[in-house]
């Protein structure tokens, strides 16, 4: 064995040790552990992960990175599964100030149940149908009256996915859209809508992704990237990936 190959076959090994430790416990969006503890789960998959940051949770300087690049795109932003608004109620801000809307799309009633590319709660993985239950649209928009966030810049679309695109109005074009969604269904619905109604250099950011994983959201990226060609993959950070989209 060439000691080229023999590099290959090592890391593949730890790579495939990552994803096992990955898929037996994986770390949630909403999770908020901070630095995993050396030898935990989530250490070995932790790769891009800075100090100080909060695992899986879309920070300040990445919505403002990713909001400065699609400033002199056209199109609104939008986040796909908004949970307590913790991240919309940044974006509004951040598209307010260049003039466009920040929309929002979810139940509003929590995760759908989880399909057969999830794994159920019993093998301690996914999300379990109904967390994040916020109570409703009203529920949403008076928790975003509560961050003095002004309900003239953004726009609610509730329903399980697909029923919150197709209530959708508005120009069908984004420069920026978060998908937040977790599981593998609403995830690949989501990416096949939002990449229709993203121009060029517009960015769609996913959350949820390792490389190592083979479920659940990962899974959903992983097949869209595998039919695309119209991509760049801007970055791959903190269980987050971002793409860009190109001429095809
Ligand atoms: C992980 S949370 C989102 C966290 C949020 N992006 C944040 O940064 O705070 C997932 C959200 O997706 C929504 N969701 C999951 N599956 C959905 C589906 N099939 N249709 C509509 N919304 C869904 C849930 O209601 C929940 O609000």
């Amino acid at each position: 064995m060439s000691f080229g190959h023999r590099i290959l076959t090592s890391a593949k090994a730890a790579l495939r040790r990552a994803a096992t430790r990955g898929l037996r416990r994986a770390p949630s969006s909403g999770e908020t552990t901070g630095v995993p503890d050396a030898g935990s789960d989530s250490y070995y998959i932790r790769l891009t992960h800075r100090t100080g940051e909060k695992w899986g949770i879309w920070s300040d300087a990445t919505l403002n990175r990713f909001a400065k690049m699609a400033k002199d795109v056209a199109g609104d932003f939008a986040e796909v599964g908004v949970a307590y608004g913790a991240t919309f109620r940044r974006l509004v801000p951040l598209a307010w100030e260049q003039g466009k809307l920040a929309h929002a799309f979810d139940s509003f009633h929590g995760m759908a149940e989880p399909g057969l590319c999830d794994r159920p709660d019993s093998e301690g993985g996914s999300h379990p149908e109904g967390e994040f239950d916020i109570g409703g649209i009203e529920a949403f928009r008076s928790l975003m009256d509560s961050h003095k966030i002004d309900r003239g810049d953004y726009r609610l679309w509730g329903g399980f996915i697909p029923e919150c695109f197709d209530r959708y109005e508005g120009a069908g074009r984004f420069s920026l859209t978060i998908v937040d969604v977790a599981h593998y269904g609403p995830t690949r619905q989501a990416l096949n809508w939002f990449w229709d109604r993203t121009p060029a250099d517009g960015l769609v950011l996913v959350g949820d992704f390792v490389i190592g994983w083979d479920m659940e959201a990962t899974r959903a990226v992983k097949e869209f990237l595998r039919v695309r060609q119209d991509y760049d993959l801007v970055d791959c950070y903190n269980n987050q990936i971002a793409l860009r989209k190109i001429p095809a």
